[in-house]
């Protein structure tokens, strides 16, 4: 197995382990949790070196989360996680199932776990239809993991279409071999560009010739700006509200794979990154660390676009500093009169690096350099510094110098703040 799958499944399962915890943290006295796992392109279940596939690291972390959520509690809750293992292979899905057979997971073939030889986009119908019957609620607790070869076999439009039809509930962590998509990009094959971007719902979103004109105009450096135009217009073309595209990088390659993830909560989003930064393994950000991860700035330090930046405790210190100075600013240009933590969190964790840590850090920092008043939902000063969700952020009113230059009338009283 290469290394960068081994990072990718690693991710997955710390992100399913999770998203389960968070998922159950205030479902206390719950008996039963059920979860929809699809994976669209499972592959043959392990590989050559004995490791894993992706069907039982997904199986397996639902293990380990249901033994870590039950340490606590007292009335054990079980979490049944209904699989679709697709694979248009048929090698690849024999071998999945002879391999499922040997494992505890057997007796749940054909009950909970559906072995699918066929394609992902011929599964999807299906799938709905067993989700929406299932979850009272629609897509509810659905994952999709879906890890294609390169980065044509999830269009943005099938996307769009599963989330729509699952009530936009459902998270997809899509492999998308971006490195290679850039590469082949020229003039010569700006045709057979736009078909593809039109075959993966991209047209209207990505503009090919837009991208060729940045190419030139960008020389050697063009690749962070062709990604990021490609990154939002697949976030777009999905119309999911939460997105990130960070790397997982080969060994032997600079760039290669986006893990796309995309929800429509800003918390899941939130923890997806803590993921990446808690394994500071192979991810990779290319383009700026503060806010506005995703805009091309010609002033940036162009080693940042051209060698990225690591997910380690030397670039969650710097941008933990950006990102103070950037909140500050948002805050006090945009939000005068106030904004809740959940509200700021979520017009704009597309924006950021940041996990849920950082992002209290940063307007923790800003409270203690009274930049910023943080109050409870009553209007009452904040006296802890865990935020919650309805707290309210309000930039501290400047101080006006008068006319004559020797005093400072502040516009508004400040409201006092207790500490603790
Ligand atoms: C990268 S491999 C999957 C590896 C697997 N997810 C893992 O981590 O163990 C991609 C798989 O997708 C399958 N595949 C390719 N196109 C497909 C499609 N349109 N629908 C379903 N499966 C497909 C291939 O046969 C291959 O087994």
């Amino acid at each position: 197995m290469e290394e960068h799958s081994r990072c990718k499944l690693e991710l997955l399962r710390d992100y399913l382990v999770l998203y389960l915890q968070i998922v159950l943290a205030n479902a206390q006295g719950k008996a039963t949790q059920y979860v929809t796992l699809i994976d669209g392109f499972a592959g043959g279940g392990v590989y050559h070196d004995g490791r894993l596939g992706s069907p039982l690291v997904i199986l397996r972390a639902v293990e380990e989360a249901a033994a870590l959520i039950n340490i606590e509690r007292e009335k054990p809750v079980s979490i049944v996680p209904v699989c679709y293992f697709i694979d248009e292979n048929r090698g690849a899905i024999e071998c999945l199932e002879h391999h499922l057979r040997g494992t505890e997971f057997r007796d749940r073939i054909g009950n909970t776990i559906h072995l699918r030889h066929a394609t992902f986009a011929a599964c999807v119908d299906e799938i709905v239809v067993g989700i929406n019957e299932r979850h009272r609620r629609g897509g509810n607790r659905t994952i999709f993991f879906l890890d294609q070869c390169g980065y044509s076999e999830v269009p943005a439009a099938v996307v769009r279409d599963l989330d729509q039809k699952l009530n936009g509930r459902a998270e997809f962590i899509i492999n998308f071999s971006i490195g290679w998509f850039g590469d082949f990009l020229s003039n010569a094959t700006e045709a057979s560009y736009q078909s593809l971007v039109d075959r993966l719902g991209l047209g209207g979103y990505v503009d090919i010739a837009q991208l060729l004109r940045q190419r030139t105009e960008l020389g050697g450096n063009w690749r962070h700006a062709v990604e990021s135009h490609i990154g939002l217009g697949f976030h777009h073309a999905t119309g999911i509200r939460c997105f990130s595209p960070f790397y997982i990088e080969p060994e032997d390659n600079h760039r290669g794979y986006w893990l796309l993830h995309l929800a429509q909560n800003q918390r899941a989003r939130a923890a997806m990154t803590s993921i990446h930064w808690s394994k500071a393994n192979r991810s990779k950000h290319y383009g700026p660390r503060g806010y506005g991860i995703l805009s091309y700035k010609p002033d940036l330090d162009p080693t940042l676009y051209i060698n990225g930046m690591s997910f380690d405790d030397t670039s969650r210190v710097e941008c933990q500093a950006l990102l103070a100075e950037d909140y500050g600013r948002l805050v006090r240009d945009n939000f005068q009169d106030g904004i809740t933590y959940s509200a700021l969190a979520d017009k704009t964790c597309n924006e950021t690096i940041a996990d849920g840590a950082m992002l209290d850090s940063a307007l923790w920092q800003l409270f203690t350099d009274n930049e910023v008043e943080i109050q409870s939902r009553t209007g009452c000063p904040k006296r802890s510094r865990t935020l919650t969700s309805t707290d309210v952020i309000v930039p501290k009113k400047q101080l006006v110098l008068s006319a004559f230059g020797d005093a400072l009338i502040p516009r508004r009283r400040p409201r006092r703040l207790g500490r603790s």
